[in-house]
C-alpha cells in the first residue's frame, strides 16, 4: 500500500505509473529550425506546425487521452518581431475557421487559456464562437494556451481574489489550493499529468507554473512539425515506466 500520499488527488501507485496519462499538455517548439533547417521562412515552419497540431490532436483522441493542452502563443512572443507575431495571430484565426466545424463533429470542447484583453476583435469573437459552439461537448477537450503565461495567470488570478474579497464575495481565510485553482484559467480541467517539450530544449518558458506541479517532464529533439502519432505514444510510453510519488513513499508490495 502506499505509506504515505500528500495532499493530493491521485494516489501513486504500488509498482510505478503504468495508467495512461488523462491529461497531456505540449510546448510545441521548433517551427523556426524547421523551417530554417529548409532554407524556408518562419512562417513555413509556423505552418507546418499547424499541421503536427492536426495530427496530435488526433493522436490525443486515439491514445484515449481526455485532456490535451498546446502551447500555442506566450506572453513572451510579443517579443518577437511584429510579422511573426501577425503570422501566428492569422494561423490561430485559420484553424478555428478550418477546423471548428469539425471539432464541434467529432465532439471536442474547445477551450482557450490565456489573457485575451490583447488580442483583436475578429480573434476574440473566433475564440469566443469556438468555445461557445462547444461548450456542450465533452468526450475530448483541446485548450489551446495562447497569449498565455503562468505569471500572468497568476496575477490575474490574484486581482479577480482581491476583487472577490473586497466585495465580500471571498473570504481571505478561505482561499486554499482548490479555490485558487479555480481562479485560474484553467478552471475545472484537471492538471497535466505530463508535459512534452519538442525542440531539445529543457524548460518551462512559462507554462502552467502552478498546475504542472506535480507532471512527469517527457522533452524529445524532435522539432514540432516533425511530431507524429509515433512519437507522441513514446512518449506516453515514457510516461507510463515512471515512478509518480506526489512527495510520498512506493512501498514495495510483501
Ligand atoms: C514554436 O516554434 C512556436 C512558437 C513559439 C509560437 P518557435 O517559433 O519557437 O521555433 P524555434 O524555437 O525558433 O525553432
Ligand atoms: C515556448 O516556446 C512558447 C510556445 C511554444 C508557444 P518559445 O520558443 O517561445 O520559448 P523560449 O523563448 O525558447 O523559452
Ligand atoms: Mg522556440
Amino acid at each position: 500500500m502506499n505509506a504515505t500520499v500528500a495532499s493530493h488527488d491521485r494516489p501513486a501507485t504500488e509498482t510505478g505509473e503504468k495508467d495512461p496519462p488523462k491529461h497531456v499538455a505540449i510546448v510545441m517548439d521548433g517551427n523556426g529550425r524547421w523551417a530554417a533547417r529548409r532554407g524556408l521562412p518562419r512562417s513555413a515552419g509556423h505552418r507546418q506546425g499547424v499541421e503536427a497540431a492536426r495530427r496530435a490532436v488526433e493522436a490525443a483522441r486515439d491514445l484515449q487521452l481526455t485532456y490535451l493542452t498546446l502551447y500555442s502563443f506566450s506572453t513572451e512572443n510579443w517579443r518577437r518581431p511584429a510579422g511573426e507575431v501577425r503570422d501566428l495571430m492569422g494561423l490561430l484565426k485559420q484553424f478555428i475557421i478550418d477546423d471548428l466545424p469539425r471539432l464541434k463533429q467529432e465532439g471536442v470542447k474547445v477551450k482557450v487559456i490565456g489573457d485575451r484583453d490583447n488580442l483583436d476583435s475578429e480573434l476574440k469573437a473566433l475564440v469566443r464562437r469556438a468555445e461557445s459552439e462547444t461548450k456542450n461537448n465533452d468526450k475530448f477537450i483541446l485548450q489551446i494556451a495562447f497569449n498565455y503565461g503562468g505569471r500572468d495567470e497568476l496575477v490575474r488570478a490574484a486581482r479577480a481574489i482581491a476583487l472577490d474579497v473586497k466585495a465580500g464575495r471571498q473570504e481571505s481565510k478561505a482561499i486554499n489550493e482548490g479555490s485558487l485553482s479555480d481562479y485560474l484559467d484553467t478552471n475545472g480541467v484537471p492538471d497535466p499529468d505530463l508535459v512534452i517539450r519538442t525542440s531539445g530544449e529543457k524548460r518551462i518558458s512559462n507554462f502552467l507554473l502552478w498546475q504542472a506541479a506535480y507532471a512527469e517532464f517527457v522533452f524529445l529533439d524532435v522539432l514540432w512539425p516533425d511530431f507524429t502519432a509515433e512519437t507522441f505514444a513514446a512518449a506516453i510510453d515514457e510516461y507510463c515506466g515512471r515512478d509518480r510519488r506526489y512527495g510520498g513513499v512506493n512501498v514495495a508490495p510483501g
